[in-house]
């Protein structure tokens, strides 16, 4: 593919030389575009070198009208790091500059940004409105898109990493999930004890989430069955069905499963309800202590795995303490699943409630990739990437 990669003058644009070589050394042809701020942080000699071609950065040198045959050599523009800026500009239709001329006049093809900014700018309401309006035109955002997502310690946006941002590209042109059906669950589940108790668990259902959010930008259609959370999703290919207990998220998955490509069952449900739920507030029993008598639920996962077709895919979450990818294995074969995917338990800022997570993906036929520390959104379309590849 020939790819042009627009660069905006922001820290993380040291990182853009390493994007363009990623791209390079994945056989796609690379032009590079850069405001004059990116040339503070990045010099045109390097992004000559890896790119192999001039750099397009002065509108208006004479002679020149490059917006218009780059424009027409490219087939797809990516713009990393994207500043509050040039995502201002392209909302606000305004060309001043080489890059923001090139974005107007891409119109119509594909173009991919990722943001870098400060997290007071980019939770800016001005910058949030732009960000959604820019996507609503079909312009996708690669990396941290929840403020929270990317604030590092230093309180700066962080940019996604090129291997991801390299991989968002190919994506498109790798993912078979377009016009696909696929179910996600996600968050936890309640088990209800009176009418005014339950027994639930930490999982904030963002990791589900963003799957759903990962699919449904992948051009798949989406069920989202998940469990109590604070969590909003608005997106036109994603269908949400919020339930409870891990009864009526059975109930639900079970239903919909037949009609879908693939499942990812990321969802923490309780292994046991109580045996009975009082209709009535349970009152104190004296100082005497209190038993739960509690019961199995049924396992979604092992029972869809039972209900799977050939054409299928299958994807389960594991969390393991002690032998924990023979374990995983272990359960991929026995719920006959595709892949699963086990959340480190060992590393700081992974697991439930957290922004970030850390994974190491098994595949039934032996295959084994391992993430770093990355947001949730980045786990997400590594998993995505890596089930439909
Ligand atoms: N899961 C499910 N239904 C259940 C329990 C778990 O669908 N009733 C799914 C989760 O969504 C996740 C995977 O199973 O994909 C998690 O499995 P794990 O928590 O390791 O639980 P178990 O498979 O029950 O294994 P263990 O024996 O370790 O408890």
């Amino acid at each position: 593919m020939k790819i042009v990669v627009g660069i905006t003058g922001g820290i993380a644009a040291y990182k853009a030389p390493e994007l363009v070589r990623l791209l390079k050394k994945a056989g796609h042809e690379v032009r590079c575009a850069a405001t004059g701020h990116a040339l503070e942080f990045v010099t045109r000699v390097t992004l000559e070198t890896v790119s192999g071609a001039p750099i397009y950065s002065d509108l208006f040198a004479s002679g020149r009208t490059e917006h218009i045959s780059l424009k027409d050599w490219g087939e797809m523009l990516v713009v990393a790091p994207a500043t509050a800026n040039i995502i201002g500009k392209v909302a606000g239709g305004i060309a001043d500059d080489a890059l923001s001329t090139l974005l107007l006049a891409f119109s119509g093809k594909p173009i991919i940004m990722a943001p870098a900014m400060n997290c007071e700018i980019w939770a800016h309401p001005a910058v949030q409105r732009n960000v959604a309006l820019l996507k609503s035109w079909g312009i996708r955002m690669v990396g941290p898109e929840e403020g929270e997502l990317a604030c590092g310690v230093s309180g700066v946006g962080r940019m996604a990493e090129p291997t991801l941002i390299a991989d968002a590209i190919c994506q498109g042109e790798r993912l078979k999930v377009k016009g696909e059906r696929w179910l996600v669950t996600a968050g936890p589940t309640y088990e209800r004890i009176d009418s005014v108790r339950f027994i639930g668990n930490y999982s904030s259902g963002k990791m589900g989430f963003a799957l759903a959010q990962a699919l449904g930008d992948a051009g798949a259609d989406v069920e989202l069955v998940t469990g109590p959370t604070s969590l909003s999703i608005s997106h036109p290919r994603i269908h949400r069905t919020s339930i409870e207990s891990a009864r009526e998220m059975y109930a639900a998955a079970t239903e919909v499963f037949p009609h879908c490509n693939g499942a990812i069952l990321s969802a923490a449900v309780a292994d046991y309800r109580p045996s009975e739920c009082a209709d009535h507030k349970l009152k104190k029993n004296g100082s005497e202590g209190m038993h739960l008598d509690l019961v199995q639920n049924p396992d979604i996962l092992a029972t869809l795995g039972n209900m799977k077709t050939s054409g299928q895919t299958l994807v389960g979450f594991a969390l393991e303490t002690d032998n924990e990818e023979a374990n995983a294995q272990r359960k991929l074969e026995k719920k006959n699943l595709d892949y699963i995917v086990l959340n480190s338990l060992r590393d700081k800022g992974a697991g439930f409630g957290v922004d970030t997570n850390k994974v190491t993906i098994l595949s039934r036929d032996g295959k084994r990739r391992e993430s770093p520390l990355l947001s949730k959104k980045e786990v997400a379309h590594l998993i995505v990437e890596t089930i439909t590849a």
